[in-house]
């Protein structure tokens, strides 16, 4: 083999580190797996997803909006990592979607869900009353029980009002965990550790899931419960306002992508955009997703394309990572990784001091915003005119 093989790369790439990794040992920790064997393509993603979380999102208290999207709490990761995360203070606020909350409440309920197959004949699945999500299979009952304990639950009087989502998961949640302790469960939910925990959990399509089906159906039965969506925007807004006005940074944690994505980024826009507030983007961006950029929508939407928004500060573009895989597989390797290596946080039990949240951003708000167009904190370059400009 020729010298020249051996020698380093050229000055300008010499920092990058020589991929040359030992085999793997039998009682290798999962962490010691990602870091020495996870070094290229989505693996190599995946290890600095790791890195990302443990070495800039978590320290000196950083803030961590975790969005979720995808069927993850039918597939248990719920229990097996939403979970852990939440009681280490892993994760502070939370969106997500209504189908991932509807289907933690089986789990918060002990009903059972089966691992089976996505091989299976539905039409006699729907002869036997059974439901599939992919290979996951649960008993029509599950759903039906389900959809009773929701209305029975809000038809309490602490639910006849309108509310912002978190408030609801909240109240919701309350109730979960009565009812794990009554079952003699523990850390079953996602839910009922919210509300143990103090960390709001939004959705940003309420009415698009079984939860918000049953919540219009009581409507009909003079129910006033009512979902504030612009409590919700103002209040997520709010969180990283808190953050950000409080020296913290404010890190995105993406699973999947669909609408939660966009209502945690949002907030920035929210901040800048509409209420002229001088904020620079959030600081770190970690997106595990199967969605593709270039087919234009907001689930494979870059953090490169998110600092065109302003929702992602240039000057930390390159510390943000995508690793294109399913979280069914990234979740787990990234807990076990983070709880590993970070000792557990002081829970910041943002839920509790919601109201104070919101009002120092409405205060702020109402002393430099305008109804009319908003003089923009952003530098935009000075535009010359088009002469010299390249003509396509
Ligand atoms: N019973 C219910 O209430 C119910 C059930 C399912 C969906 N829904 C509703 O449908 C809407 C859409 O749901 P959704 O946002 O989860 O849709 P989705 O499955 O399309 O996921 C959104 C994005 O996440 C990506 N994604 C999904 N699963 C992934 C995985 N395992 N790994 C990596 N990336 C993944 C997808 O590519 C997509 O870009 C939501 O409002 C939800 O509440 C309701």
């Amino acid at each position: 083999m020729s010298a020249s093989s051996k020698r380093p790369l050229s000055r300008k790439f010499a920092h990058y580190p020589r991929l040359n990794p030992l085999g793997v040992g039998r009682n290798i920790s999962a962490a010691d797996l990602v870091d020495q064997t996870m070094l290229a393509y989505n693996g190599g993603r995946l290890r600095e997803a790791c890195q990302l979380l443990t070495r800039k999102m978590l320290p000196e208290d950083g803030f961590v909006g975790l969005s979720l999207t995808g069927a993850l709490t039918p597939a248990g990761l719920g229990k097996s990592c939403l979970i852990p995360l939440m009681k280490a203070g892993f994760v502070d606020w939370i969106v997500s979607t209504g189908a991932n909350l509807y289907h933690d409440l089986h789990f918060g309920l002990d009903m059972h869900l089966h691992s089976g197959s996505p091989f299976m004949d539905d039409v006699e699945l729907h002869r036997e009353g059974v439901i599939r999500i992919y290979d996951v299979l649960f008993d029509y009952n599950v759903l039906l029980d389900t959809d009773a304990f929701v209305r029975e639950v809000i038809q309490g009087p602490e639910f006849q009002r309108p509310m912002g989502t978190d408030e609801f998961h909240h109240l919701l949640g309350k109730y979960v965990s009565e009812r794990g302790r009554r079952l003699g469960l523990k850390d079953s939910s996602v839910l009922a550790a919210a509300y143990e925990c103090g960390i709001p959990i939004f959705t940003s399509s309420p009415g698009d899931s079984s939860i918000g089906m049953n919540v219009a159906a009581m409507a009909l039965r003079d129910s006033r419960l009512m979902f504030d969506v612009n409590r919700d925007v103002n209040q997520t807004a709010g969180i990283v306002y808190h953050a950000k006005s409080t020296r913290h940074t404010s890190s995105v944690f993406i699973l999947g992508g669909g609408s939660p994505k966009n209502f945690m980024l949002q907030t920035e826009p929210q901040i800048q955009e509409v209420m002229g507030i001088r904020e620079k983007g959030h600081d770190y961006f970690l997106q595990c997703t199967d969605a593709r950029p270039d087919t234009g929508g907001l689930s494979g939407a870059t953090p490169a394309e998110a600092v065109s928004w302003g929702k992602v500060d240039p000057d930390k573009l390159p510390d943000s990572v995508v690793c294109y895989t399913d979280s069914t597989l990234a979740l787990p390797l990234i807990s076990a990784y983070v709880l590993s290596r970070v000792p557990p946080r002081p829970l910041k039990r943002l839920y509790d001091r919601r109201d104070a949240i919101l009002d120092a951003v409405k205060t702020r708000y109402l002393k430099t915003g305008t109804v009319t167009k908003v003089t923009t904190s952003r530098k935009i370059a000075k535009r010359g005119s088009s002469v010299g400009l390249k003509k396509r």
